[in-house]
């Protein structure tokens, strides 16, 4: 439709109408086409619902379709809804959570796996995601680290914008077959909430909001994101659906955000017992003020916003700027042609879960594995000389797909006995699940209660392991947290894993001290005791549809791990929040504790993680040599280039991810000690070397100065390349002023 048509429908609906395109409804408030249940409860009247704009979480195609098609009838203009859903990491195809995902440091293959998600959720008719998740994090305790790409802002950035061209296509053309209109998400800082614990308090500086938070979401923006979500928190004291400085100045004005803005659930309405509006008009008319489009999930916009035009205490125009953007997405999904897009039964049949599909889903899945610890070689098995007992509640468990799995079946899922018995029939394996995953009598709260099984007998489970454990060649013990322990509402005081499985842990390593962990986790754990003791520790994550069959091969060396952590692994929850860019201190702690007592240090533990950002091991080795800067001097309109020899020195192919760090020496504000700026996986058989070279430019020097100007400042800079946050040769060279 065109520009001209959309303005003419605007100015031809009712105020009603136009309240209700910004209202959105949950799915579960349709049954067939009737309100019931909830939206009676609501208040909710068959008039309004008449001339609702969109709506949350319809599954499957047939069921959208009734729905529409009933809606569209009713609705004096015939407006179609919008139909939008959480496709977090994967539709019915379940891949790796977007942590794991991260930790692949490869944006290309995330761009993938959205866009199958895409294909899939656009067959079942939906219109909308809401991902990527771009909220930078640095506490572990926050149960949503799980749905980002971790603590770094650039690799952040990429993993958002790749995720943004996955679900909308390249060409952001949202009417093509398999593209969904992609919502970034949370706005702002989300992912900072004072002590890991959701929902919290945000305090973060306007210097560290924009240096360190912002630049993710713009990536996204600048990828064309179609919609934004406004996050739960306050900043500055003031809930984001509330703040018209954040909204319209920052995202509008500054980052040129023009798509949809959408709340958060029940945000709004929230804006009551966060204490800045006393009831629904108030709450309507901050949020509507700040520049916020559609309510989710509450009537507080539909039930407030039409008296409040009438009382003049609202400027109708500002309904009307929300309703055309509502009303453009809808044009830009082509849904004015074709109210039901992608949405058809049979390609639901075709697409979802498909051998491609399952195919990729493995492929993420090998690729985000973290190999952490690998003591003599003890990966990968060898399935013709030893015999492997697998125990522990994740050695046959379904439950690998993450807590935002809406979609998927955990039926679907391959567990890690089933990959095996299944890829290696041969291989001498055995199985056992040793203890309960969660402890016995422990709720996961908000959740269901997770009781032992009725016949599942403590003491025998643990007798069986032990009996196994002892006759084995070698163990692998499959732990972790239940995957409720981690996404939304799932904060933790205690990172540790469940003392249950510790004691198995322990009870196992009496026996066979050949034990290797595999970690099934929604965030980073405190593992000290499994790192002391087990002589290897693949984090897998929670991997998703093909977890089972990714495991198998890479246990058996039939692919090698190679996955980097894209978010530090403390020691002891007392270290978070940690970090590896963090600032320069004015003492910092030299490592020696005779010194002197008055430095930037615990007394009790090291201030550096147990696993940095972007660590990870493989099967085989490699070395790094002769770093190299082509000039010692960068002028501003030119580059240098440096580069560093990599050689695979171990006995297998194997893939290394060079990374390059940066560190300002001294500038008018304080620095990041490093701060990553490119990366480059490189695969290379035994022996082979190769130069790995990064161009180095002005514009990654940039910083916000003193006065908060986005500019690069003439002096000095090390350069690190290497396989991590902590390690790598280094290299100095000096910019200076330009010419000009
Ligand atoms: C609340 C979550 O914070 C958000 O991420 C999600 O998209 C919405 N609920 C919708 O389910």
């Amino acid at each position: 439709m065109e520009q001209q048509k959309l303005m003419s429908l605007l100015s031809d609906m009712s105020l009603d109408e136009k309240t209700g395109e910004l209202f959105q409804i949950p799915s579960y408030f349709f049954n067939n086409d009737m309100v019931t249940g909830p939206a009676v409860e609501m208040g909710i009247t068959p008039e309004e619902l008449r001339v609702c704009g969109s709506c949350l979480s319809v599954i499957g195609a047939r069921k959208l379709r009734d729905i529409q098609k009933a809606h569209i009838q009713r609705h004096p203009h015939h407006i179609p809804m919008l139909f939008m859903a959480d496709i977090i990491n994967g539709y019915r195809t379940v891949f790796p959570i977007p942590l794991a995902q991260s930790c692949t440091f490869d944006p290309a293959l995330a761009e993938k796996c959205a866009s199958i998600a895409a294909s899939e959720a656009a067959a079942a008719g939906l219109h909308v995601t809401f991902s990527p998740m771009a909220d930078l994090v640095r506490d572990a305790r926050w149960g949503r680290v799980m749905e980002s790409a971790g603590e770094d802002p650039y690799l952040s950035g990429l993993m958002a914008a790749a995720m943004v061209r996955g679900y909308q296509g390249e060409d952001n053309d949202l009417s093509k077959k398999g593209a969904l209109a992609a919502c970034l998400k949370h706005f702002a800082g989300y992912g900072a909430p004072e002590g890991g614990r959701d929902y919290n308090t945000v305090e973060l500086s306007e210097r560290t909001l924009t240096e360190d938070y912002l630049p993710a979401y713009q990536k996204a923006i600048d990828a064309g994101c179609a919609l934004v979500m406004t996050s739960f928190n306050t900043l500055n004291r003031i809930p984001s659906t509330a703040n018209r400085h954040l909204m319209r100045e920052i995202l509008r004005d500054k980052m040129l955000f023009d798509g949809v803005l959408i709340s958060d659930w029940c945000a709004v309405s929230e804006l009551i017992p966060h204490g800045i509006a006393a009831d629904e008009k108030e709450a309507a008319a901050l949020a509507l003020n700040a520049g916020v489009d559609i309510d989710m999930a509450s009537p507080v916009y539909l039930k407030n916003l039409k008296g409040m035009v009438k009382q003049k205490l609202i400027d109708e125009r500002l309904i009307d700027e929300a309703v055309l953007r509502i009303l453009t997405l809808k044009n830009r999904l082509g849904l004015f042609e074709n109210p039901y897009k992608d949405g058809s039964e049979e390609d639901e049949n075709k697409l979802l879960l498909c051998t491609a599909h399952r195919q990729q889903a493995r492929d993420c899945a090998e690729k985000s594995f973290v190999l952490l610890k690998n003591e003599d070689g003890f990966l990968p098995l060898n399935r013709e000389k030893e015999s492997v007992a697998f125990i522990g509640p994740f050695a046959d468990n379904l439950l690998l797909s993450g807590s935002w799995s809406f979609f998927g079946d955990d039926k679907d899922c391959v567990t890690l006995k089933e990959g095996v018995t299944r890829s290696y029939p041969e291989a001498a394996a055995f199985f056992a699940q040793g203890c309960p995953t969660v402890n016995p009598g422990t709720e996961v709260l908000g959740f269901q209660k997770v009781p032992p099984k009725e016949d599942f007998d403590l003491q025998d489970a643990l007798d069986t392991a032990i009996q196994l454990a002892r006759k084995a060649d070698r163990v692998i013990l499959a732990l972790g947290e239940h995957r409720d322990y981690s996404g939304e509402g799932a904060s933790r005081t205690h990172i540790t894993l469940p003392s249950c499985q510790l004691e198995l842990f322990h009870k196992i390593c009496e026996v066979n001290p050949n034990v290797g962990v595999i970690l099934f986790n929604g965030r980073p754990l405190d593992i000290c005791e499994i790192a002391q003791r087990a002589k290897a520790i693949l984090e897998a994550w929670l991997p998703g549809v093909e977890g089972g069959n990714a495991l198998a091969r890479v246990l058996y060396g039939d692919a090698s791990p190679s996955g980097r952590l894209s978010m530090s692994f403390p020691r002891c929850v007392g270290q978070v929040p940690i970090y590896y860019n963090h600032m320069s201190t004015g003492r910092p702690f030299s490592g020696d504790y005779r010194t002197t007592r008055y430095n930037s240090k615990y007394l009790d533990a090291p201030n550096e993680p147990l696993y940095p950002f972007g660590y990870g091991l493989t099967y085989t080795d490699f070395a790094y040599s002769k770093l190299c800067l082509d000039s010692d001097v960068l002028h501003p309109d030119d580059g240098i280039c440096a580069s560093v020899e990599v050689t695979n020195t171990g006995t297998r192919p194997g893939t290394e991810t060079v990374q390059l760090y940066l560190h300002d020496v001294s500038a008018s504000v304080t620095r990041p000690v490093r701060e990553l700026k490119g990366f480059c996986k490189v695969s290379l058989k035994p022996g082979e070397s190769r130069r790995v070279s990064f161009r180095i430019t002005e514009e990654m020097l940039r910083f916000y100065d003193i006065h908060m100007n986005y500019v690069s400042e003439p002096g000095q800079f090390e350069v690190f390349i290497g396989p991590d946050s902590a390690s790598g040769s280094k290299g100095v060279f000096t910019l200076v002023q330009s010419d000009t």
